[in-house]
């Protein structure tokens, strides 16, 4: 048995960014023409009007300021709300390749390694851009790895049940080194007409090298544990799918076919879980909340962060221990705790631990304690 390591990450991050303003600005012109083309309707009680959005809600509600996307002509012109990407052809490389390979490159640089020394990707997202081939197979194509790779969905839990994969291999000896690459075009699913949940999502792509710690060439975190946990709920879903065409009113514009979520129950159901969850994975690693150096969590709302941090350590966090980049990012579904990890990890000194985790449909959690070697 070898010891897996993170070794590397990356971020890539989208050139557009959407600021609360500038996105209240869009979805209110889009709820006036909407009232104004539903006049009538509404006059007769038939249907409520659309109401505002605000940014003073946005950031209260969720702590979020800005996102980054893909497109941005799209998602805040009125008469469209949604993003407009170009058409590619089958023979060049598709748009969570191309951002899964800026990604890679990144960790893969940052670790000292090159794709002759990676046996596997995993794609590992919400939502993937086509039913097949597997995106993860067109990234090894693309980056010249040898090997196997595949895709897997476990929503915004993808990353650390990707990382649980990759090390569960390096650990067995089936593989030298993973890349588990997690591009999130949040975009295209969130539905930009709904005030309730508009502002939740951004775009990034993250990557995580996983390998024997014996081949680290430089600072590296060794994976002391994973642990993941599923249980069933519908209060976060999304009705797309391959059997789309085959069901009465299925091709329709239909709300079911966005991102769904009942927000205030996803807080009350998810936190309690999450948080027992983190505590039984460090109290069967014999981890106490005082030899935890930093967590890294999911970055879906701060309050709900906020939240977990005092569980988990008994205290509310100091700053810094417990970083968020939600306010930036907005929610990046599986890549926002790897976000986090990738930007606020290298200060750790020797042998400090810190604990990596993701959660939400599913409903899904995943945590990864990592510690640190210089
Ligand atoms: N602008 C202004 N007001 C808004 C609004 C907006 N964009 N969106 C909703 N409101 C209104 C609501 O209509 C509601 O009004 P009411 O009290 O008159 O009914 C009020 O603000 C409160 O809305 P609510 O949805 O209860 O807000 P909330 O405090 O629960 O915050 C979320 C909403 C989505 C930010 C929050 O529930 C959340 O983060 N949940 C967990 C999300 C999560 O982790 N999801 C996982 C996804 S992977």
């Amino acid at each position: 048995m070898y010891t897996p390591a993170i070794t590397g990450t990356g971020v890539f991050t989208p050139e557009n960014v959407i600021t609360n303003a500038e996105l209240v600005k869009a979805f209110n012109a889009y709820a006036d023409k909407m009232n104004t083309a539903n006049a009538d309707a509404i006059a007769s009680g038939d249907i409520e009007p659309m109401q505002h959005s605000s940014e003073e809600f946005i950031l209260k509600a969720s702590g979020i300021e800005n996102r980054y996307v893909m497109d941005k002509t799209g998602v805040l012109n009125p008469d469209v709300m949604h993003p407009l990407l170009r058409q590619r052809s089958d023979d060049e490389p598709g748009i969570m390749t191309e951002m899964a390979l800026d990604a890679c490159h990144k960790a893969l640089a940052q670790a000292g390694r090159s794709a002759a020394d990676v046996d596997l990707v995993i794609c590992a997202a919400s939502n993937h851009e086509r039913a097949y081939p597997a995106v993860a197979v067109e990234i090894q194509q693309e980056l010249g790895i040898a090997g196997f790779g595949f895709d897997m969905n476990v929503a915004c839990s993808s990353a650390t049940f990707g990382i649980q994969a990759a090390a569960d291999m390096v650990r067995s000896g089936s593989v030298r080194a993973a890349l588990v690459v997690n591009p999130e075009i949040c975009s295209g699913h969130l539905e930009w007409r709904d005030r309730d949940c508009h502002f939740i999502f951004g775009d990034v792509a993250t990557a995580t090298l996983i390998e024997r710690i014996e081949d680290a060439n430089g600072p590296h975190f060794e994976i002391l544990s994973t642990r993941c946990a599923t249980e069933f709920s519908n209060n976060i879903r999304n009705n797309n799918g391959f059997l789309r065409r085959a069901r009465p009113d299925g091709l329709k514009d239909r709300r079911d076919m966005q991102f769904m979520q009942n927000g205030r129950k996803v807080f009350k159901e998810v936190l309690p879980m999450v948080s027992k969850h983190i505590g039984d994975h460090m109290e069967s690693e014999g981890i106490e909340s005082s030899d935890l150096k930093r967590l890294w969590l999911h970055q879906a709302n701060k309050t709900m962060n906020d939240f977990i941090g005092k569980k988990v350590l008994g205290r509310a966090p100091e700053p810094g221990e417990q970083p968020n980049i939600l306010q930036d990012y907005a929610n990046t579904s599986s890549a926002g705790s790897i976000i986090a990890f990738s930007k606020y990890s290298d200060d750790l000194n020797e042998g400090e631990i810190g604990l990596i985790c993701s959660f939400g449909a599913g409903y899904s959690v995943g945590s990864v304690i990592v510690k640190r070697h210089n």
